[in-house]
């Protein structure tokens, strides 16, 4: 029998969930779990729901009914304590979003020391650890305008994980890079999901999908309509829609 609760159940957990925009159901009775260590990566057209999925499960999005749950925990109605959650959650966006005034070593430090009273000099230690990590240990002075854009999502990768987060959410972390750069961010991520991370990756990237993940999720029109081990996706036994939009992205 499979927990929902405690160490050993799903670390998220969505049941029934649905969200609509006025008249537009972008998330229809949603169901899905995802276990502490899995990397799961999600997929579908534009539109589908990949991104507002990532932000229901991380609070920013309130859903309209069913339950969404982060370590056997239901986050909807919690008031102010979906901040303790959020904490827990990294999130790695297409645009990295970093603090363009501030150093590399800065945007990474600054949740740390703000949000979690970390001192100064430990954060900044961690802080380089992880950009040995990312693999541009060299850049803890710079300003993000003066690195190339995979270097500026290593770094957006890095402060997501300063916080030591238990669930990394990236939405499509590498369709902004230029293509030689897209390589560098996936091995940081493949790296990661090898070391344990538990992971939600919206991606078309397959080739990562086919080598790192444990599960390929397709949806679309806010319903899931594939979920297995890619093996088996790629296979393609499975939806007539699921299959003609893989057989786009691979012979793209
Ligand atoms: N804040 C919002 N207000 C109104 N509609 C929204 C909002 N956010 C998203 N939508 C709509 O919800 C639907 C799903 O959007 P979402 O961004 O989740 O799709 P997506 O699968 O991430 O697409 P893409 O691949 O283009 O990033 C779209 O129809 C979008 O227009
Ligand atoms: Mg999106």
């Amino acid at each position: 029998m499979e927990e929902s609760k405690g160490p050993n159940g799903p670390l998220v957990e969505l049941s029934g969930v649905t969200k609509s925009f006025g008249d537009n159901v972008v998330l229809n009775e949603i169901d899905l779990r995802i276990g502490r260590g899995e990397a799961v990566v999600v997929a579908g057209p534009s539109g589908s729901g990949k991104s507002t999925m990532l932000r229901c499960i991380n609070g920013l999005e309130p859903i309209d009914s069913g339950s969404i749950r982060f370590g056997g925990r239901a986050i909807e109605g919690i008031g102010r304590e979906i901040y303790g959650i959020r904490a827990q959650i990294g999130m790695v966006f297409q645009q990295f979003n970093l603090f363009p005034h501030m150093t590399v070593i800065d945007n990474i430090t600054l949740a740390p020391v703000r949000v979690q009273g970390t001192s100064v000099e430990e954060a900044r230690r961690r802080g380089r650890e992880l950009l040995e990590r990312v693999g541009i240990p060299d850049k803890e002075d710079d300003v993000p305008a003066d690195l190339s854009g995979g270097q500026q999502q290593r770094v957006a990768i890095a402060r997501a994980l300063a916080v030591d987060p238990k669930l990394m959410l990236f939405d499509e972390p590498t369709s902004a890079l230029d293509p030689e750069m897209i390589r560098e961010v996936l091995d940081v991520m493949r790296d990661l999901a090898r070391d344990g991370m538990t992971m939600i990756v919206v991606t078309h990237e397959m080739g990562f999908a086919r080598e790192v993940c444990d599960r390929l999720i397709f949806i679309d029109e806010g319903v899931i309509v594939e979920d297995a081990p890619p093996e088996e996706f790629f296979k393609a036994t499975g939806s007539a829609r699921a299959k003609e939009f893989v057989d786009k992205i691979i012979h793209h």
